[in-house]
């Protein structure tokens, strides 16, 4: 979690979703020794690029003198094997701590990203460019965001796995006058959500994830989608400098073309605003806007 970042259920069968990714980047691989072999054997592959309509697979490393390559570019990057191994022993652990981390946080004081409803989510919205219609808010913390759809005359859900979040954001929707479908559930392995949403959001989430969490959230979300449904994803997006990896607790942020080669085999990725200034600190920061890949129906 960044600290500074502005930052009736149903029990449906999940829908399998095809998995066409024996092993990304995000994939636990069992021991050590093998993550090290692992890395190894990439390091002599070199990089391997993102297969264009091949959903889900990620791209090998690439040296980490290429991270500073925009995103967008046509092979997006990969933070380098060496990196997502490390990366991947030191931080896995951390899932645990921080979910109790958010309990106390909500339970016990206020969340500094609890500002109110986001800057681009208010843009699209007054602007038109998404209007109401079926919306879910992905990890939607107190609520801010959600009560602001309901208040436009969304259909809202929210989604946290923080009790003590989901509680807030009950109060908030009552004392505001509004109708929304407050859920607690696991982003990762969704067990109370059902259907499909016109618009999703996520609003510091994906971003908050360990790395081997990633590609469960994909796979529990791509199910509430469907062809032209769109999604609003923001996180903070900047290259890690040597010291951030070696704190095992630290945020990782999306690497530059993260996204991209998350999501570009689903979606057709517009980037809406994101900017990069070392001075500051978390250092930056990206909002997309994507389409669901496929016939609308
Ligand atoms: C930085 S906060 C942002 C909250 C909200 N989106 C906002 O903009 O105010 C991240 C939120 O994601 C939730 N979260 C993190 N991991 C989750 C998971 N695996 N499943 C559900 N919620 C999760 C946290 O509880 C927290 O409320």
């Amino acid at each position: 979690m960044n600290l500074d970042g502005p930052h009736n259920q149903s029990l449906p069968a999940r829908r399998a979703c095809p998995r066409s990714e024996p092993e990304s980047l995000s994939s636990p691989r069992t021991t050590w020794a093998g993550r090290c072999r692992r890395a190894a054997l990439e390091d002599q592959k070199g990089p391997t690029p993102l297969p264009s309509g091949e959903p889900g697979r990620t791209p090998g490393h690439r040296k980490s003198t290429d991270t500073g390559e925009p995103a967008g570019s046509s092979r997006p990057l990969a933070r380098p094997a060496t990196d997502e191994a490390f990366l991947s022993k030191t931080h896995v652990d951390g899932a645990t701590a921080i979910k109790l981390f958010y309990e106390v946080m909500y339970r016990y004081s206020r969340a500094p990203w609890d500002i109110g409803a986001r800057e681009e989510l208010v843009s699209l919205v007054e602007s038109g460019r998404i209007q109401p219609c079926r919306a879910i808010d992905l990890g939607c913390g107190t609520g801010a965001n959600t009560i602001y759809l309901a208040q436009r005359g969304f259909d809202v859900t929210g989604i946290d796995y923080a009790e003590a979040a989901i509680e807030k954001a009950r109060v908030r929707a009552r004392d505001s006058g509004v109708q929304v479908n407050f859920i607690v559930d696991d982003l990762t392995n969704l067990r109370h959500v059902s259907g499909t949403f016109d618009f999703l959001l996520d609003y510091g989430v994906l971003d908050d994830l360990r790395l081997h969490q990633r590609e469960p959230y994909l796979q529990n979300m791509l199910p509430l989608t469907h062809p032209s449904s769109r999604y609003l994803l923001w996180g903070f997006e900047y290259t890690m400098r040597w010291w951030e990896r070696l704190v095992p607790f630290y945020d990782i942020p999306f690497y530059p073309g993260e996204v991209e080669a998350r999501f570009g085999g689903y979606f057709e990725i517009e980037r809406i605003a994101g900017k990069v200034d070392y001075s500051k600190w978390p250092p930056g920061y990206a909002a997309y806007l994507m389409t669901r890949k496929g016939e609308a129906q």
